[in-house]
């Protein structure tokens, strides 16, 4: 397997969970309600998974690894917008969390908020894993020789091998503060 091999298959299960929230706005749309449990699973989804763990894969290894080579301009303009779209994914979340604790705790005016940002990843995330998969991903393949990328895909599996303890040891400090 190619080092993109694994970000690839995160993207399909990240565009699985992009469908269920799509069914969710439509509930929305028809029953102005939603529940804040869905909401909490959709952000740790996000939080955990889209954005720790695999947005950690590209930006600490893959990113890291593509900056000690010299990029073409046009490779390390998408590599900045690529960068920026996930800052910008993590200002949404954020937005959705705050939103979320509003409606929990009674402000119905909170709905349409949760909505709006749910909508918003449903959005620019297929754009973002489309440049990543189609122009970003073969593009950047181009710097590493195989070893080099077999380097990569090795560190990638180490990433993901701490993660499971990361989140539960998360989970854990949570509940005991
Ligand atoms: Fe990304
Ligand atoms: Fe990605």
């Amino acid at each position: 397997m190619q080092a993109r091999g694994p970000l690839m298959i995160e993207h399909r299960l990240i565009e699985r969970m992009l469908s269920v929230i799509k069914d969710a706005l439509l509930q929305i749309e028809i029953t102005h309600k939603t529940d804040p449990v869905f909401v909490d699973i959709a952000v740790d989804f996000i939080r955990i998974y889209a954005d720790r763990t695999h947005h950690g894969k590209e930006e600490d290894i893959l990113f890291r690894e593509l900056r000690k080579r010299s990029l073409s301009a046009e490779d390390k303009l998408v590599m900045e917008e690529l960068i920026e779209e996930h800052i910008f994914g993590r200002q949404t979340t954020k937005a959705l969390i705050e939103a979320n604790t509003r409606y929990r705790n009674g402000d119905e005016s909170a709905l349409a908020d949760i909505a709006t940002r749910l909508q918003t990843l449903v959005e620019f995330y297929p754009k973002h894993i489309e440049k990543e998969d189609k122009i970003f991903f073969p593009a950047s393949r181009t710097y590493f020789t195989d070893h080099e990328d077999q380097a990569i895909l090795a560190e990638f599996w180490e990433f993901d091998r701490k993660m499971i303890h990361e989140k539960y040891k998360s989970v854990v400090e949570g509940m005991e503060t």
